[in-house]
This record gives structure tokens, C-alpha cells and sequence, in this order.
């Protein structure tokens, strides 16, 4: 297994968002989890990422257990996430937003070659490479983070709600490339979501949330099938 997350519980105070969450992620699959606002996706990453500590359960990341570890730690061993929401440097530029993807890293890297590959991807920051991040639109700011979080060609890569505040074409053309990156580079890729319809259909598996416990899980064809996601999650 390349993660293995096993009991997750995340607590704020008295505020319990996630009771006992356990999942696991195999080398080159994309897998998702999907659930409604407040099911405790967000705090799920929180937990794996070290940004909020872990009342329980353990992370481990290619045998490693990354529980003890900071979140500086858990980057450096080769997870990069897409926050909810983008959240890149407002101020910095387009090309000094990616390079905060690489501060740090340990494992070499073809620089010039990896932002060849990214501008092909993204052309738009190509173009804009000299502009402050904040001049770009919504889904062009979602592609810089994506961009940055793959910069430093991480072994895992997890994205938090990268559908929200974009348009239909647009999420089409977002999960499009992650599909395509995990087809083509074998790149393993954690989804969390709450389109539940638009992650269901690139994925291999999934597990859905609801209030901080994982409901279901299984191959992403048969919970499209299954009358409970279906009646709840897709609209039918
Ligand atoms: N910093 C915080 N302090 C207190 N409560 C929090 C905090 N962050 C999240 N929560 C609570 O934890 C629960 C889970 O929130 P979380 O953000 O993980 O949900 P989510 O599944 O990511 O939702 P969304 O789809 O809206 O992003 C919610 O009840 C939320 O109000
Ligand atoms: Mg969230």
C-alpha cells in the first residue's frame, strides 16, 4: 500500500469531525472520497497532512509511519495536496507560486524540464508566468495550484474539492487531466469531493463520508449502481 490511514480521528475542541476513518490508497490507483459539506473530508487531509494533529489512528505513507512526523516531514516524503479553495500566493507571481512547490525537496528533479511538461499542461501559465497570482480567474488559479502541487513530481498527490466554484466545463476538463495523469504517469491520486457523480466516474474505488464515519466504500462502478449513494449522492 502506498497509504494506509487506519482509525483517523480529528477533533477542533469539542467539535468531532472525523471517528474513526480508515482507508488505504495502492500505488498508481485513484481513489476518491466523496461526501457532503461538513462530513469531514477537509479534516481527513488536515489529519494526513499534520496540519491539525490526530486524536487517533495512524498514517502510513509507503511503510513509513508519518503519524510522529510534521507536516514539513509528510510533504518532503512525497504527498503535495490542492488545498480547497486554490489558496495560492495572491501576491507572489505565477512562476514563484510554483516554486514554493519545490522549497524544500529533497529528491532531484529536472527543473526546466518538469515546468516544460507543467506549461504544456497549462499554457496559460506560461503566459501569465510573470503576473501576480491574483490576476488570474478562479479556474485558472485552481490550475496553478495543481501545478504547483505536481511541480515536484510527488509519489502522491491529493486534491480537496477542486470541482467547487468552477464551471461544468471546466470540472470536466480538471477531472479530465486527472485522469489522464493517473492513466499516463501512473500517478496516484487522492480525490475528495462532494461531485459525487463527476469523482465516481475516474476513479477505481471509493469510500463515502458522512458525518465523520465512512459509510461505504468500494469499487467506484458499483457504488454509481448502489440505490443508497445513488438516492443520496447522484440525484436519482
Ligand atoms: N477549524 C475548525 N474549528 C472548528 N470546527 C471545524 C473546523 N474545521 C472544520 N470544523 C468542523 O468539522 C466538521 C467537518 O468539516 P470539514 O471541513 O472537514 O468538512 P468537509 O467535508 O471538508 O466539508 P466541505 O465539503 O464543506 O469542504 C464540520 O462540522 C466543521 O464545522
Ligand atoms: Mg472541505
Amino acid at each position: 500500500m502506498l497509504l494506509e490511514a487506519s482509525g483517523l480521528h480529528v477533533a477542533y475542541g469539542d467539535v468531532r469531525a472525523v471517528n474513526g476513518v480508515s482507508f488505504a490508497l495502492e500505488e498508481g490507483e485513484l481513489v476518491s472520497i466523496i461526501g457532503a459539506n461538513g462530513a469531514g473530508k477537509t479534516s481527513i487531509l488536515n489529519g494526513i497532512m499534520g496540519i491539525v494533529p490526530l486524536r487517533e489512528g495512524q498514517i502510513r505513507f509507503q511503510g513509513e509511519d508519518l503519524t510522529p512526523l510534521p507536516a514539513y516531514r509528510r510533504a518532503r516524503a512525497g504527498i503535495r495536496i490542492v488545498p480547497e479553495r486554490a489558496r495560492v500566493f495572491p501576491r507572489l507571481s505565477v512562476y514563484e507560486n510554483l516554486m514554493t512547490g519545490v522549497y524544500g525537496l529533497k529528491n532531484k528533479i529536472d527543473l526546466p524540464r518538469r515546468l516544460d511538461w507543467l506549461y504544456g499542461l497549462f499554457p496559460i501559465l506560461k503566459e501569465r508566468n510573470r503576473q501576480p497570482a491574483a490576476t488570474l480567474s478562479g479556474g485558472e488559479q485552481q490550475q496553478l495550484a495543481i501545478a504547483r502541487a505536481l511541480v515536484s513530481d510527488p509519489k502522491l498527490l491529493i486534491v480537496d474539492e477542486v470541482s467547487m466554484g468552477l464551471m461544468p466545463k471546466l470540472v470536466d476538463q480538471v477531472f479530465d487531466l486527472l485522469a489522464r495523469l493517473n492513466r499516463e504517469q501512473g500517478l496516484s491520486i487522492l480525490l475528495v469531493e462532494q461531485n459525487a457523480m463527476a469523482s465516481l466516474a475516474i476513479s477505481r474505488r471509493a469510500y463515502v463520508l458522512e458525518t465523520g464515519v465512512c459509510v461505504h466504500s468500494g469499487p467506484a462502478a458499483e457504488l454509481m449502481e448502489d440505490p443508497k449513494v445513488k438516492a443520496v449522492y447522484l440525484g436519482h
